[in-house]
């Protein structure tokens, strides 16, 4: 596929409609290793990349109602068994953290943070250019310490999302992108600089 195409018509599929085949052990890996290919200032590596499937999507929903039971103890059983269901949307989902050194000097916490963020992004593209289907979800679970401390996260640990992966059912339209013009300034010089 064409790098390209694939950045420009990339689309995310509901978490609810990736099926199996989850990505095979060999496109785990080549998925993975997109992950580890991200940028990352320093070479500080802060990534954790968490598998979850089979039976540990049901423990994970576990881990979400019961996080949802403490976070809002006035929610009703049907809500609780929205958060039970969710990571058996799909078949296979990653969980994604930035593993933080809040005392490095030269790469401040929000630089892994962003690492993380881009190994995230970097993996759903390869899984798309391996032709399966991907979202990137958070929601209040992604930053939940019940759900870091269940994950086996550290404490200065973010977790940046959960990535549902799977072999779409449906194919999603394509979507209609912004100008990027809305978004760009030709920037000339700093004026306040100028003036002087
Ligand atoms: C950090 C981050 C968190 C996200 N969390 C959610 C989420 O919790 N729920 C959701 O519906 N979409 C979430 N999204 C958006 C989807 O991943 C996706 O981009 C969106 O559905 C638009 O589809 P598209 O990627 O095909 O344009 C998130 C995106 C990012 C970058």
């Amino acid at each position: 596929m064409d790098a390209l195409e694939l950045l420009h018509n990339r689309r995310s599929v509901p978490a609810d409609q990736l099926d199996d085949p989850a990505p095979t052990d060999a496109d785990l890996d080549a998925i993975l290793r997109a992950g580890v290919a991200a940028a990352d200032h320093d070479g500080l590596q802060p990534w954790r990349f968490l598998i979850i499937r089979g039976e540990a999507r049901a423990s994970l929903g576990e881990v979400f109602a019961q996080a949802l039971r403490a976070r809002a103890p006035e929610s009703d059983d049907a809500a609780v068994a929205k958060q039970r269901a969710k990571p058996s949307r799909s078949p296979l989902v990653l969980a994604v953290a930035a593993r933080v050194d809040p005392d490095n000097e030269r790469v401040p916490a929000i630089e892994q943070v962003l690492s993380a963020g881009a190994a995230l992004n970097q993996m759903q593209l390869a899984a798309n250019a391996l032709g399966y289907g991907a979202i990137w979800l958070t929601g209040p679970n992604a930053h939940d310490g019940q759900v870091a401390e269940a994950l086996g996260l550290d404490f200065d640990d973010r977790l940046v999302g959960f990535l549902y992966l799977g072999t779409p059912r449906t194919e999603q339209p394509p979507r209609e992108r912004p100008d990027p013009a809305r978004f760009v300034t030709e920037w000339t010089g700093a004026r306040a600089y100028e003036s002087l």
